[in-house]
């Protein structure tokens, strides 16, 4: 007997195999980068999306684009789900992460192709990987998250490459300061972007977008008698049903008689005063509720002056919870003045179609809300995206505290240094370290050649001007077009953003290059 193992495959199931099986993962991998490589970079170009619909959006963010590819080839969609999780990450780097991951994958593919196994291949990808995060950890620049300047200019750099771009100076302004406002300290200093809350609102231009120290949540008051507008807030929110339960009353009561039905209505009555009795005593003049408030209960409410809002989601109610510094409180019999919430006002009113109550001038809140104005929606919605990146970056370096040049300096100052390192190593691995650095060669390359210079003479001369330790941060600036240190140009980036694309490029690269062979379930293509 031959010593082959026989496979048996169900029929109809497809088998491609070793080479096949690769050249058709990562040719689809290219296949995809190509789509947005065009739009890497300040002069990057937009792509017109088109849905099944007919609506049409005009974006150049990665992740947007990404999202709306319909595509069948498995790494292929493996690479767009490793950019959507930089995305949700950082916040920004989409683009760069499917560029690099790739361009890793196509040249392992080249060395491949001249006979070289994979498995040296992968080695030598892994050295250079961790390489490459050991030169950012000593390289990246170390500063605090009081350093003002260069958070503005992390926001900025992300900024560059966005349709708000011509704004960015107003925008880093008003997202460093909702960053700020919201920054928490708990040992050190940290940021979560979930509390600046964007609500778009038509207005004039962009330039009115304003922050707001408080929170919009888009509730209407239960009643239209309840006050539109309530100064000095003092604020309950609760997660207590504010209506009568059946099980609250004696479960004997039959109502077969007109002084049973009083009686039974005096006992709604009684437990409905007892509730509106603890909101008086404590001087509460706004009530969040998460649970349901009766209609009944409404009007009680409104006739005391009192406005409320009910089933207020999770994420709601927690961003008021943090804007107003309230507890929350599910017995209302243990609802206390210290649970209770502040705000100079809480006002009902429309923006657009929808209906918003808004907290505001709360004290130190620890959630706020930006104010989104433009005319079109469209342009709301593409800022509205921009501005969520450019809030993430700047919170990912107030947690990280580290930040690199952008403008392929970074890139290339690690290119130089793991091609050092590859002269340390021998063997195959050498080859792969080297086409790891090539790889990183792929955004400053990409950049600039979007904005259409001469990409072999450009490189070329950015990697000579990488003599010594100082020139670490040269790299290209496509507004000006002109090569210097893109650090003191205030282009740069959160450290974090390059670790990722790097560990996730490399890691893909390995679990794309293992694989040998595809095989398909009937029907699955
Ligand atoms: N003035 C500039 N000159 C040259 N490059 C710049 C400049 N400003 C920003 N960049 C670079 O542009 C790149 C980012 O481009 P872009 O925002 O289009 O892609 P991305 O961040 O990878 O993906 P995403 O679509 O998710 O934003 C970074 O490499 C950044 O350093
Ligand atoms: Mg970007």
């Amino acid at each position: 007997m031959s010593n082959v193992p026989i496979i048996i495959l169900k029929e109809g199931t497809e088998e491609v195999r070793e080479r096949e099986a690769r050249k058709q993962n990562i040719t689809a991998m290219v296949a995809i980068a190509e789509t947005v490589r065009s739009t890497l970079g300040p002069k990057g170009m937009s792509k017109m999306l088109v849905d099944s619909l007919g609506d049409v959006t005009i974006t150049n963010d990665g992740a947007e684009i990404l999202n709306n590819l319909d595509i069948e080839n498995i790494a292929a969609n493996m690479m767009v789900n490793v950019a959507k999780s930089i995305d949700e990450d950082i916040g920004d780097g989409t683009t760069s992460a499917v560029i690099f991951s790739a361009a890793l994958l196509n040249n392992a593919l080249e060395l491949i192709e001249q006979s070289i196994h994979p498995k040296p291949v992968m080695h030598g990808y892994k050295l250079a990987a961790d390489k490459a995060l050991e030169i950012i950890k000593e390289i990246a620049a170390k500063i605090s998250s009081e350093d003002d300047e260069i958070l503005k200019n992390v926001a900025k750099t992300a900024m560059n490459a966005k349709d708000i771009a011509p704004l960015k100076d107003f925008f880093s302004n008003l997202a460093l300061n909702a960053i700020k406002q919201i920054a928490e300290e708990d040992g050190k200093t940290f940021a979560r972007v979930s509390n600046v809350k964007i609500v778009k609102s038509p207005g004039k231009s962009l330039k009115d977008s304003e922050l707001i120290n408080g929170v919009y949540t888009q509730k209407d008051k239960v009643n239209a008698m309840m006050p539109e507008l309530i100064k000095d807030a003092k604020i309950a929110v609760i997660r207590r049903k504010l209506d009568v339960k059946k099980t609250e009353f004696d479960a004997q009561v039959r109502i077969s008689s007109p002084s049973e039905i009083q009686k039974f209505l005096d006992q709604e009555e009684k437990i409905l005063r007892d509730y509106l009795k603890i909101f008086k005593d404590l001087g509460v003049n706004v009530i969040v509720n998460s649970s349901d408030i009766s209609d009944k209960f409404g009007g009680y409410l409104a006739k005391e002056g009192i406005a409320g809002i009910k089933n207020v989601g999770e994420s709601d109610y927690k961003s008021i919870l943090k804007a107003v510094s309230a507890n929350l409180v599910d017995d209302l019999k243990s609802l206390s003045e210290e649970d209770l919430g502040f705000a100079e006002k809480v006002h009902f009113e429309k923006l657009g179609d929808d209906e918003y109550t808004l907290f505001s001038g709360c004290k130190n809140p620890k959630s706020v809300s930006i104010l989104l104005k433009g005319g079109l929606d469209k342009i709301l919605s593409t800022a509205e995206v921009s501005l969520n990146d450019v809030l993430s970056v700047i919170a990912k370096v107030i947690d990280t505290k580290t930040v690199v040049a952008g403008g392929g300096a970074i890139y290339i100052e690690l290119a130089k240094r793991i091609r050092a390192y590859a002269n340390e190593i021998g063997g195959k691995e050498q080859l792969a370290v080297n086409a790891f650095a090539l790889a990183l060669e792929e955004i400053p390359k990409t950049l600039i050649r979007n904005a259409g210079l001469e990409e072999i003479e450009m490189l070329t001369e950015l990697r000579a001007a990488h003599k010594t330790a100082d020139d670490k941060w040269i790299g290209i600036d496509t507004i000006t077009n002109a090569i210097g240190d893109n650090f003191k140009k205030g282009i740069v980036e959160p450290a974090e953003l390059i670790n990722h694309i790097i560990k996730s490029g490399s890691e893909l690269a390995n679990l794309i290059l293992r694989v040998d062979r595809i095989i398909s379930a009937k029907g699955s293509r």
